[in-house]
C-alpha cells in the first residue's frame, strides 16, 4: 500500500475557482454538430432540431462555456454562410477536415442551443483566410444593437436582441502548418494586434484570446508566445494553450503522468507572460486560456484515420475522432484537471475538447442513444463540486520514473473550499498496481471549526469484472463508479466522525472526488 498525504488549511487560498475552467468545444466537424447536438426527425429532437437527449446530459456535465465553431474548421470559414434563410445557405468544401458543410447549422441556431445549454458562447473568427474586415463584421452582426446594416441583417434574421459575445479567440492554431492560413509568429502577431485594435473599438467589452502554440512540442514554442504577446499585450486578455495527450507505444505509465507535462506547459508560458509584462498585477494582465485539452489518439488519427479521411471524398459529417474513453482515459483527464485547478492563479479558462461525438465525453447514435463517457465523470465531478476558491496545497507522494515526463508523483490531488467551510479534494492514483492511503491533515486555525467529518467519497476505478482499457458503453454506464472504502475503525463508505486528519484508500488507477465537512464548535467548546 503506497503512502500519501495532502495538508490542507482552508485559509489558505490559492485563488478563486475560475467558473471558466469548465469550458467545452463544439466545432463543425465529423458528428459534433451533425448527428451530435443537431439532428432534426430525432424522437428527442425539439422544434430547432437539437437532440434533448444530448443536451440532457450537456447540462449535466455542468459545463460553463463553449467554444465554437472551429478548430482547424475555422481557419476557412465564412460566418455569413451561417445566417440567413436556410434555403439559401451554400453548401461548401470544408478543406480542414475534407467534408461538405450544408451551413443548416450556423451562428442564430448555435447561440440559442448554447442559451439552452446555459453554456456562454466563445466565438472564434478566421485569422486562416480572412482577416480584420471579416472580424469586425461578425462582432458587429452579433453584438452591436440595431441601425447599421449588418446589425439590422440580424435582426431581420430573427435575433432582435445582440448576441452579446463576450469572448472570441482571434484564430485557431495559426502556428501549425496544417492549419489553413498557417502563418509566422511575426505575421499571425500583427494580424491579430489589429483585429483586436478594431474589435475593441467597436465593442470595448470584449475580452479577446490570441492564439498560443498548438502544442509544447511545436519547434516554434516559447519563441511564438514571447513574439505573439509582444505585438498583442495591452490588447488581448488572454492567450490560447492546445493540450492534447495520448497512451504511446503501450506506455501507461508515462501516459498518465500527462498532467507533468501539461504542468510544465502553463509554467512556461506564464514566465513568459510575466517576461514581457503582462503578468498579474500589470496594467493589462493576460490569462491562460486552454482552450483545447483532452485525451486524443492522435497517433492512430495521423497514421491510419487521416488517409483514410483525404481520399474517402467530401463526405457531410463524416465519423471523425470519435475515440472510446478508458478507465485509464478518466484517470488522465482527472489528473489534467487537477493540473488546471492547482493553476487557477494562470489559467483563466479552459475546454475539454469537444462536447458531442469528436474525442467527446458525450457520445450518441443517429436515431438511437446518447451515453456519458469514462472521461464524462471527472469533468462533472470537478465542474459542478469545484466551488468557491482553490487551496494552495502540495500533496506528499512517493514517485515514479516515466520514460516521457520524468519523475511524477503517484498520487496527486487539490482541494477548493467554498463560502461554507466545505472542501472539497480531487485526487488520483497513478499506480497501476497499489492502492495508496491518502490522508488529509487538516489545519484550520479559525475558532469556529472543531474538526472535519467525511461526507462524501466516490472513486472511479477498474471495474470488478473488467480491466484499465474498460469503457462506457449506451447500455452500461458508469463503469467503475464506487462509494470509497475509508480504513477501520470507520465502517466503509460512512462517514467519518470530525477529525483534523481524515484517511482514505484510493484504489489502484483510479480518480476520486472526496467531500469534507466542517463541524462548528458548540457555544461551551
Ligand atoms: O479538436 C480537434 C482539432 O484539434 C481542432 O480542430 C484543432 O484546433 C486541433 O488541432
Amino acid at each position: 500500500m503506497l503512502s500519501a498525504r495532502l495538508p490542507l488549511d482552508p485559509q489558505l487560498v490559492l485563488a478563486p475557482v475560475p467558473r471558466r475552467l469548465f469550458g467545452t468545444f463544439v466545432e463543425h466537424m465529423g458528428r459534433a454538430v451533425y448527428e451530435g447536438i443537431y439532428e432534426p426527425g430525432h424522437p428527442t429532437a425539439d422544434a430547432e432540431g437539437f437532440r434533448g437527449d444530448v443536451l440532457a446530459l450537456v447540462r449535466e456535465l455542468g459545463a460553463t462555456t463553449v467554444r465554437y465553431p472551429g478548430g482547424n474548421f475555422v481557419s476557412g470559414y465564412r460566418w455569413e454562410d451561417g445566417v440567413g434563410p436556410r434555403a439559401d445557405r451554400p453548401v461548401r468544401l470544408d478543406a480542414a477536415w475534407h467534408s461538405t458543410e450544408t451551413n443548416a447549422v450556423g451562428l442564430h441556431e448555435f447561440a440559442s442551443w448554447a442559451a439552452q445549454a446555459d453554456l456562454e458562447l466563445m466565438y472564434a473568427v478566421n485569422l486562416g483566410t480572412r482577416g480584420i474586415d471579416a472580424a469586425a463584421d461578425v462582432l458587429e452582426y452579433a453584438n452591436h444593437p440595431a441601425g447599421t446594416a449588418l446589425s439590422d441583417q440580424r435582426r431581420r434574421n430573427g435575433a432582435d436582441a445582440p448576441f452579446a459575445i463576450g469572448l472570441w479567440c482571434l484564430g485557431n492554431e495559426v502556428d501549425g502548418p496544417w492549419q489553413i492560413g498557417h502563418k509566422t509568429a511575426d505575421e499571425y502577431g500583427r494580424l491579430a494586434a489589429e483585429t483586436a485594435r478594431l474589435m475593441t473599438f467597436l465593442d470595448p467589452d470584449i475580452e479577446l484570446v490570441a492564439a498560443g502554440s498548438s502544442n509544447a512540442e511545436m519547434p516554434t514554442f516559447g519563441e511564438w508566445e514571447r513574439t505573439v504577446l509582444t505585438h498583442t499585450a495591452g490588447l488581448v486578455h488572454h492567450i490560447s494553450v492546445h493540450a492534447y495527450y495520448e497512451e504511446q507505444d503501450g506506455d501507461a505509465v508515462s501516459f498518465l503522468a500527462s498532467a507533468t507535462a501539461l504542468d510544465r506547459y502553463i509554467d512556461t508560458v506564464a514566465a513568459i507572460i510575466d517576461e514581457v509584462g503582462a503578468g498579474p498585477g500589470s496594467a493589462h494582465p493576460v490569462g491562460i486560456s486552454v482552450d483545447e485539452w483532452n485525451v486524443w489518439s492522435q497517433t492512430r488519427w495521423n497514421e491510419h484515420d487521416k488517409t483514410a479521411v483525404l481520399t474517402g471524398g467530401w463526405p457531410e459529417h463524416p465519423r471523425l475522432i470519435e475515440d472510446t474513453y478508458t478507465v485509464t482515459d478518466a484517470v488522465v483527464v482527472g489528473s489534467l484537471l487537477i493540473s488546471l485547478l492547482r493553476h487557477s492563479d494562470r489559467v483563466s479558462m479552459a475546454n475539454l475538447a469537444q462536447l458531442v461525438n469528436v474525442i467527446a465525453p458525450i457520445r450518441c447514435e443517429p436515431g438511437g442513444p446518447a451515453w456519458r463517457q469514462s472521461t464524462f465523470f471527472p469533468f462533472q465531478h470537478t465542474a459542478t463540486r469545484a466551488r468557491g476558491s482553490v487551496l494552495a496545497a502540495d500533496v506528499d507522494s512517493p514517485e515514479i520514473d516515466t520514460l516521457r515526463h520524468g519523475a511524477a508523483p503517484l498520487v496527486d490531488a487539490v482541494a477548493t473550499v467554498d463560502d461554507d467551510g466545505r472542501m472539497t479534494v480531487f485526487a488520483c492514483n497513478r499506480s497501476l498496481e497499489d492502492a495508496a492511503e491518502l490522508t488529509i491533515d487538516v489545519t484550520d486555525a479559525s475558532a469556529a471549526t472543531s474538526g472535519y467529518r467525511l461526507v462524501r467519497a466516490e472513486t472511479l476505478t477498474i471495474p470488478a469484472d473488467g480491466d484499465r482499457h474498460t469503457t462506457n458503453t449506451a447500455e452500461a454506464q458508469p463503469v467503475g463508479m464506487r462509494p470509497l472504502t475509508v480504513p477501520a475503525p470507520q465502517a466503509a463508505a460512512t462517514p467519518t466522525p470530525p477529525s483534523s486528519s481524515i484517511t482514505v484508500v484510493l484504489p489502484a488507477l483510479s480518480w476520486s472526488v472526496l467531500e469534507l465537512a466542517p463541524t462548528r464548535k458548540t457555544p461551551h467548546e
